[in-house]
This record gives structure tokens, sequence and C-alpha cells, in this order.
């Protein structure tokens, strides 16, 4: 039987694709479940600050998602910032980093 290499690239690709995406999909959704539950509040579903985060950017503005990196997030989440508590020891690391990698993907 003739098999050529692309077929198997195909299969490959289609195997990695099917396994990659319910991963990725789901530490996206533990992100968004936690922000909407600890953060949403204050900073709104859709990152725009309502009256009780008065003071903080929008999460959403482009010219904030610019500034801050995924890791400056995970430290105002952490330490907290002016009015809003640190969640040391009320998240864990992974969740405030899944939080943190969420409200990168805020628009
Ligand atoms: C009780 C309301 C409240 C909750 C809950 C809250 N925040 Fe905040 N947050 C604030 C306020 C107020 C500020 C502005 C602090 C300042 O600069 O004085 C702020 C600032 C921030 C900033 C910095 C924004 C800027 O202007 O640079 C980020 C990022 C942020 N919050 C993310 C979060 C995330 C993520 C959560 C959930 C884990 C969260 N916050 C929960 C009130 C809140």
């Amino acid at each position: 039987m003739h098999c050529d290499s692309r077929g198997i690239l195909r299969v490959l690709w289609l195997v990695a694709v099917v396994a990659l995406v319910p991963s990725l999909s789901l530490a996206d959704d533990a992100g968004k479940v936690l922000f909407d539950r600890k953060c949403a509040m204050c900073h709104g579903v859709d990152g725009v600050a309502k009256n009780m985060a008065a003071g903080s950017a929008n999460l959403n503005d482009p010219e904030w998602q610019e500034a801050n990196s995924a890791e400056s997030i995970v430290t105002v989440i952490t330490e907290g910032k002016g009015r809003m508590k640190g969640y040391d020891g009320r998240l864990t690391e992974a969740e405030i980093k899944q939080i943190a990698d969420y409200v990168k993907t805020l628009k």
C-alpha cells in the first residue's frame, strides 16, 4: 500500500489539534469562571470598571492591555493595589495565573 508522508502529517496535525484544543479552552474557562466570581463585581464581566473599582483602568482598554503583561497582572492580584486587597492566600498561584491570562484576553 502506498502511504505518502503528507497523509501522515495531516493525521498527526489532527491528533495534535484534537489533543490541545480542549485543554486550552478548559484553562480559559477556569480563568473566566474565577474572574466572573471574584473580580467582575468590581471590574465588570467585560473589564469595564464599576464604581467599586473606581481608580482602576478598564481592563479591556487596548492601551492598558498593551502596557500590562500577564506577569504584572499577577503581581496586582497577589499583592493588591491601592484600595484593592491582594489575593495572596485567598487564591492559589495557579488560580491567579489563570485569572491574569484571562484578563489578557479581555477586549
Ligand atoms: C472590591 C472591588 C475589587 C475587587 C473584588 C477586585 N478589584 Fe481589582 N481593583 C479595584 C480597585 C479599586 C482598583 C484600583 C486601585 C488603585 O489603583 O487605587 C483595582 C485595580 C486593579 C488592577 C490594576 C488596574 C490599573 O489601573 O492598572 C488590576 C489588574 C485588577 N484590579 C485586577 C483585579 C482582578 C483580576 C481581580 C479578581 C481576582 C480584582 N481586581 C478584584 C477593585 C477591586
